[in-house]
């Protein structure tokens, strides 16, 4: 049996993240350039795009490019930035066919006008699409984040409008650049790394992590079906009991 098979259609997590992890690595093993990693990459999305959207996850969260990553050679950011661009244009059909919508959480200040320019052009397009929301965190890293909602917090301390004892965690949410979607219920690393790398730190409070030890350019949808079918078999308790033990206590 397939894991797709194996999925409680009645308990999808609404919101997936990934760490899409691994692609430098896929290239340097085939002795081919990171680039050519990252292109590879890029069928990836597709496929857990397609796959995400097909089970009725309602938010994808994919972590496409760090605040430190700007860090790497320039050459490599070049060559992400035109993959960027080229994939904004080439899959607007596959998010229109879908009704995807495209959202991006991150510092896009930081990049060229041209790519600030695909990422309007694609947000715009597909504003009114409402089947699932593509989240593209892009010049993102989670303490950038805080640090920013932090400065908006207290810039409405001191024009009056917030009080201090009105901040709780809904008004933190609310100043998070994700606050249109509630938190991940679910977050995938690829590659065999065992950390979050400054991604929803704020937001990962109570998800649980799956980690795959598959490089990024080969993870198939099955693999994330996979994932999904381990989350459906786990227990959340959020620092509750589990039900089971109220019941039988109440029996
Ligand atoms: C993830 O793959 C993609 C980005 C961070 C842009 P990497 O480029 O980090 O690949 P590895 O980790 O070096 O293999
Ligand atoms: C995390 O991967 C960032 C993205 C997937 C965009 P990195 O490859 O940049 O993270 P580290 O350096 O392994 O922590
Ligand atoms: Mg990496």
């Amino acid at each position: 049996m397939s894991f797709l098979q194996a999925i409680q259609p009645d308990k999808v997590p609404a919101h997936v993240a990934v760490i899409m992890d691994g692609n430098g690595r896929w290239a340097q093993a085939r002795n081919l350039a990171r680039a050519q990693g990252h292109l590879e990459g890029v069928k990836t999305v597709r496929r857990i795009t397609e796959a995400a959207c097909r089970i009725g996850v309602r938010y994808l969260t994919l972590y496409a490019f760090s605040t430190e990553n700007w860090g790497r050679p320039q050459e490599e950011i070049s060559s992400l930035m035109g993959l960027l661009v080229s994939c904004l244009q080439n899959e607007m059909p596959l998010f229109m066919q879908n009704g995807i919508r495209l959202r991006v959480i991150g510092n896009t200040g930081d990049f060229s006008p041209e790519v600030q320019q695909a990422m309007r052009q694609a947000l715009d397009q597909t504003a009114a699409n409402n089947r699932m929301d593509l989240v593209l965190a892009l010049s993102y890293s989670s303490r950038w984040e805080i640090t920013e909602a932090m400065k908006d917090l207290a810039l409405r301390v001191k024009n009056g409008s917030l009080s201090p004892e009105a901040i709780d965690a809904g008004k933190i949410n609310e100043s998070l650049k994700t606050a249109f979607m509630p938190d991940p219920d679910l977050l995938i690393r690829t590659s065999g790394e065992h950390r979050i790398s400054n991604f929803l730190l704020w937001q990962i409070a109570y998800s649980e992590l799956f980690f795959s030890p598959v490089l990024w350019p080969d993870f198939t949808e099955e693999m994330f079906y996979e994932a999904i079918a381990d989350f459906q078999g786990r227990e959340r308790r959020f620092g509750r009991i589990a039900d089971t033990t109220l019941n039988s206590e109440k029996a």
